[in-house]
């Protein structure tokens, strides 16, 4: 086993959804975590959800009060990326855009320990292609959480094609030290969830154009008859239509164009909107009054 020591610091870069969610668990698993994003808003609102979700635990009975309370002093707010040097993994969680997340990695370079890992919870892009342009692109690995990160066991561990053997299994050892149920993959676009994913919202897209039903019958029948947990468009307001759609693309993009990962137009103009799902209140359902209402 060669997982992270119990007392080395981890950073999380970007406090939306799966931030938070990335630092909740490894805090509760013993880490000191540094949260950083370039909205301090968004850091202060992931602590204060994180409280709230260990509160919630210490309630019903998943984790004592005595260790909810050390886990969250465990959990620290970086004001800035200088703040996370003394890091010995750097998990990162923001935008899902390629030039973005070079410059973030290229920054951080500069900044961390030789021996520093640099994880990417990359949905879908090439982490050979986000490793390419480090000085050491051997310490850079996928670490692909799902979403909600507390819930979902699975961790698709993904090696570029300069990742050490190293620090693939040094992240996947981690991953089970954080309770999570991790495989190894290799950087494919999408990887194996995300790309097998594809054709479940591409269907329910083509649906809904050719208007065989309305996104709550198609949610319900894959729910309540197909063995879905969630239907499809349930499933991209919970991602988030920004995120789902930029994933959409970049595994359209990898695999030229190929027409069976087409990217939906009517998903670009709920991003134009603002519709993003959960996150901002409105998807395909309504969330901001409690009991979400279809909207389409
Ligand atoms: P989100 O939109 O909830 O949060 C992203 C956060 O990153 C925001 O708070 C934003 O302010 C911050 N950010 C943006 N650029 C930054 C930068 N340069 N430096 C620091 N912070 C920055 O997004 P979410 O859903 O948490 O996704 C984050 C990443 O995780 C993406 O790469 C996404 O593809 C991936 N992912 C998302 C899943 C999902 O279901 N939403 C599942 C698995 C992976």
């Amino acid at each position: 086993m060669s997982a992270l020591a119990h007392n080395s610091i981890v950073a999380v870069i970007g406090s939306g959804a799966m931030g938070a969610g990335i630092a909740q668990v490894a805090a509760a698993a013993g880490y000191t975590v540094k949260l950083y994003d370039t909205r301090a808003e968004a850091v202060s609102k992931a602590l204060a959800d994180i409280g709230k979700m260990y509160a919630k635990l210490a309630e019903k009975g998943r984790m004592t009060a005595e260790e909810a309370t050390a886990a969250t002093a465990r959990l620290q707010a970086a004001g800035s990326l200088a703040e996370v040097s003394d890091a010995s993994l750097v998990v990162e969680a923001i935008v899902e855009n390629l030039d973005v997340k070079r410059g973030l990695f290229a920054e951080l370079e500069a900044l961390v320990s030789d021996d520093c890992i640099l994880a990417t919870n990359t949905s879908s892009i090439s982490v050979t292609a986000i490793a390419a342009k480090l000085r050491r692109p051997e310490r850079l690995v996928g670490m692909h959480f799902f979403n909600p990160v507390p819930l979902m066991a699975l961790v698709e561990v993904i090696s570029g094609l300069a990742t050490s053997e190293q620090v693939a299994a040094t992240v996947y050892d981690t991953s089970i030290a954080w309770g999570k149920n991790p495989v190894h993959a290799k950087s494919t676009p999408g990887f194996i969830v995300n790309r097998v994913a594809r054709p479940f919202y591409a269907e329910g897209w083509r649906l809904l154009n050719e208007q065989a039903g309305d996104a709550a019958t198609i949610d319900a029948v894959l729910r309540e008859a197909g063995g879905f947990r969630m239907g499809p468009f349930e499933l991209m307001d919970l991602i988030g239509h920004d995120v789902n759609f930029s994933v959409t693309q970049s595994v359209f993009g990898a695999y030229f164009n190929d027409p069976r990962f087409t990217p939906s137009v009517l998903q670009q103009e709920m991003v134009n909107a603002g519709f993003l799902g959960r996150k901002s209140g409105r998807g395909f359902y309504l969330y901001s009054e409690g009991a979400p209402a279809p909207v389409a």
